[in-house]
């Protein structure tokens, strides 16, 4: 797959190199901007943010491989991140993620043979007062029962 940016992105990215200081601070959301338009941060997105850039791939990847909101595999259409760290844990994470898997018939890591739906657990999502939590996408849902998930994935299908 050739990568480039879409108009409105390359748009986007030339006021991104405006409003920050150096190139380094611009990675961040160059990547965010690949992922957004092509759903996950490739390798030839790393090496095509690079060249905008002009740092080194390497310097592009060891980001991305960083920060866990990056996908460097394709996901589904539907991005399910369960937290199971500490707060999310004590109120039951674990089971909440055996449902999922159980339900959509994935291991975390995995995606579902249609494609709708990858499943992930992830460390803290920053929104721990109101554990269990879960992301799908760019969505957050808080509070988690079994319950709960079942009624907004059945309402994803
Ligand atoms: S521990 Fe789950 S959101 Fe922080």
């Amino acid at each position: 797959m050739s990568v480039a940016f879409s108009e409105e992105n390359l748009k986007e990215f030339n006021r991104l190199l405006t409003r920050y200081p150096d190139r380094e601070a611009v990675i961040l959301p160059s990547l965010h901007l690949v992922q957004q338009q092509f759903g996950n941060v490739s390798n030839e997105g790393i090496e095509y943010v690079a060249g905008l850039l002009g740092l080194s791939a390497a310097r592009i990847e060891g980001v991305a491989t960083f920060y866990t909101m990056y996908n460097r595999k394709a996901v589904g259409k539907y991005h399910v991140q369960i937290c199971r760290n500490i707060a999310c844990s004590l109120l039951g994470a674990e089971h909440l993620i055996d449902h999922v898997s159980g339900k959509l018939g994935v291991k975390p890591g995995q995606t579902t043979a249609d494609g709708r739906f990858t499943l992930a657990k992830v460390e803290c999502l920053g929104a721990c007062g109101t554990a269990p939590v879960m992301m799908v996408n760019d969505d957050y849902y808080e509070n988690l029962t079994a319950a709960k998930i079942d009624s907004i994935l059945d309402g994803l299908k």
